[in-house]
């Protein structure tokens, strides 16, 4: 299997570092063999080459079976030129390859339970809400779009728009991965406000037609981020738009404790899928070896179910990441009393021996 890697900035680097190391043993161990290729992406393409995303990045992308990616992004690249900074890199990637949906499963480790920000009787009641987020449209890339002056003033403006087959394709994906889980679908939308939502509600309940076995129903996006706090347990597969996507994904990881935990999967009609964490390139900790690798470790456990179909192998990392957190190993981030404070390489080395 061929991966291309996408470091990009800040923690990305050493982060991504520590989830090859994961797969090289889990391909050892298991007789896959991983042929690797790096390319830049972001910030470090921008100072390289000028662009955040060099057309040899995104040759390079097509041509692996599955892309890994660390983070783009950093205060270096914050006042530059708005239409190349690091983060169109990212979108511009997600476009490229067709990743239209993007899976963020937060989960409540049982050993991070301390951890967690909700009150012990909110968590009792479960925590596992899979977010479908829909990822090449939406605000994100609509048309058109403008930042200029007007009448005097500087104005902006971006366009919020889906068409049926957009929302018909990811609806299916939110239907089927419920299927595989307990069965419920949450749509979010602000369907009281926006005309984009209520078409996206319309079609949502057009395509659900075809996935009676699943249970369906539909939130307004400021009670789904209230909801979210008060009890998650209510959530199963939540679908939604790129924008409350963004959003809610980051709530939902809060919730579980740390955004250091949280993989993610970005995935188009066909391969190569494209693995993630969902949390940004920390600048303030980068270098520094404080990083939590988890939520890449863990992405790399989605690539393998999800690209390579390597359920088994896919375990393993979930497995010797749970034997990690039973041994009391606590990056910054999801420290507690009683805990070992550890670096990004220890973390890392520690889920190696578990495998
Ligand atoms: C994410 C990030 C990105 C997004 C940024 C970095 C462009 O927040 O993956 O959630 O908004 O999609
Ligand atoms: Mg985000």
């Amino acid at each position: 299997m061929k991966i291309c890697l996408l470091p990009g900035d800040g923690i990305g680097p050493e982060i991504v570092a520590q989830a090859v190391k994961v797969l090289d043993k889990v391909g050892g161990k298991f007789g896959r063999s991983f042929e690797y290729e790096e390319a830049l992406i972001g910030g470090v393409a921008i100072d390289a080459s000028g662009a955040p995303l060099p057309q040899e990045t995104v040759q390079a992308c097509k041509g692996a079976d599955a892309v890994l990616l660390g983070a783009v992004g950093g205060p270096k690249w914050d006042t530059i030129d708005p239409s190349i900074r690091p983060e169109k890199g990212l979108l511009g990637i997600r476009k490229e390859l067709g990743l239209f949906a993007n899976l963020r499963p937060a989960t409540l480790f049982p050993q991070l339970r301390d951890a967690c920000y909700l009150r012990p009787d909110i968590v009792d009641r479960g925590l596992d809400v899979m977010v479908v987020r829909e990822l090449t449209g939406g605000i994100y890339f609509g048309e058109p779009r403008a930042d200029g002056e007007k009448d005097g003033q500087r104005y902006g403006f971006n366009t919020m728009v889906y068409y049926e087959e957009e929302i018909r394709r990811i609806a299916k994906v939110a239907f089927e991965a419920a299927r595989k889980r307990s069965g419920r679908v949450c749509s979010v939308d602000k369907a009281n406000v926006l005309d984009v939502s209520r078409v996206w509600r319309e079609i949502v309940i057009d395509e659900h037609k075809n996935y009676q076995d699943v249970e369906l129903d539909h939130m307004y996006v400021d009670n789904a981020a209230m909801q979210l706090v008060r009890d998650p347990s209510q959530f199963d597969v939540m679908v939604t738009g790129n924008l409350f996507g963004d959003i809610l994904s980051d709530e939902a990881a809060a919730i579980t404790g740390s955004i250091g935990m949280l993989p993610s999967a970005s995935l188009g009609a066909a391969n190569p899928g494209l693995y993630e964490p969902i949390h940004g390139s920390a600048p303030d900790i980068a270098g520094q070896d404080k990083a939590n690798p988890l939520a890449t470790i863990l992405s790399v456990s989605m690539m393998l179910r999800h690209s390579f179909d390597m359920g088994e192998e896919a375990d393993s990392v979930d497995k010797a990441v749970q034997a990690t957190l039973e041994k009391g190993l606590r990056t910054g981030d999801i420290m507690a009393q009683g805990c070992k404070l550890v670096g990004c390489k220890e973390m890392g080395e520690a889920v190696l021996a578990e495998i």
